[in-house]
């Protein structure tokens, strides 16, 4: 199953390769949508739905939800569309499978930096590049502790009334991590966590399709999230999402958090 979701979702990427892509806003200048984030969706629905059929799906684009199936697709065309339209190069398609309430098997793929992330419940989570066919490599979270930690993180962009709490929170662990950073797709972000590359990762909130497939991804790689309130995450809501290397760190993440929410 794993390999015939990476066979589509490597198939779908061809539909980012255009430069006559047109873009449209959602709901102001930040939000935007591409005819690339609308083409990846429809081949994804209908080469997915032919993989599994009855299953569910939660998509992005036309806000897809049908999640009374034992299995549910959770797909972001393109997380990053932003990125995508400007040529920046952190952007990609997300494929997760939930079973029951778990997330089974994802899928993250980042054409621009030939990329492409796996994972499959308790077997790993892999980092494998299709077009220059370097080694697959097995993915692991640094061990690097929360004062040397670098976070990525955002400030709310589809929802800029929680700018200020979100800065608020920003700047509590920025005095007491290593660094911050802001890529733009928080697909990429929880990714390159599991590689190891980051510790710590907040977003005041997020939808299920930004996350769900990297999640897994970074579970797999000895990584932990949870929401805002520091409860496991749900796969089919909108949430606020914590991330870290290990338990210490998310733990203090939450309380840092706890204390800017109360
Ligand atoms: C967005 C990106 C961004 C995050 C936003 C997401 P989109 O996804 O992941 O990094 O800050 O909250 O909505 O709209 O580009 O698919
Ligand atoms: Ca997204
Ligand atoms: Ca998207």
């Amino acid at each position: 199953m794993l390999s015939s979701i990476v066979n589509i979702v490597i198939e779908a990427s061809s539909l980012m390769q255009t430069e006559d892509f047109v873009i449209s806003q959602k709901g102001g200048i930040s939000n935007i949508v591409t005819s690339s984030d609308i083409a990846v969706q429809e081949f994804l629905c209908q080469r997915l739905s032919a993989l599994l059929p009855g299953c569910g799906f939660i998509c992005e684009e036309e806000d897809i939800r049908d999640i009374k199936h034992e299995y549910v697709w959770i797909v972001d065309p393109i997380d990053g569309t932003a990125n995508y339209a400007r040529g920046i190069r952190e952007c990609g398609i997300c494929v997760g499978l939930r079973h029951n309430s778990e997330m089974e098997l994802a899928v993250v793929y980042l054409p621009r930096t030939d990329e492409l992330f796996t994972a499959e419940r308790g077997k790993g989570a892999f980092l494998h590049h299709p077009g220059t066919g370097k080694p697959t490599k097995q993915l692991h979270v640094s061990k690097r502790p929360f004062s040397e930690g670098i976070m990525c993180t955002a400030l709310s962009l589809y929802h800029k009334e929680h700018t200020q709490i979100c800065s608020d929170i920003i700047l509590d662990v920025y005095g007491q991590c290593n660094d911050i950073r802001r890529f733009g797709s928080a697909a990429s972000e929880l990714c390159y966590l599991a590689m190891g590359l980051y510790e710590l990762y907040f977003e005041y909130i997020l939808s299920p399709w930004d996350f769900a497939a990297a999640s897994l991804i970074l579970e797999e790689a000895g990584g932990t999230l949870c929401d805002l309130q520091g409860k496991p995450l749900d796969h089919t809501k909108p949430s606020g999402v914590l991330a870290a290397n290990n338990k210490e760190s998310l733990d203090r993440l939450v309380a840092i958090v706890s204390s800017r929410l109360s």
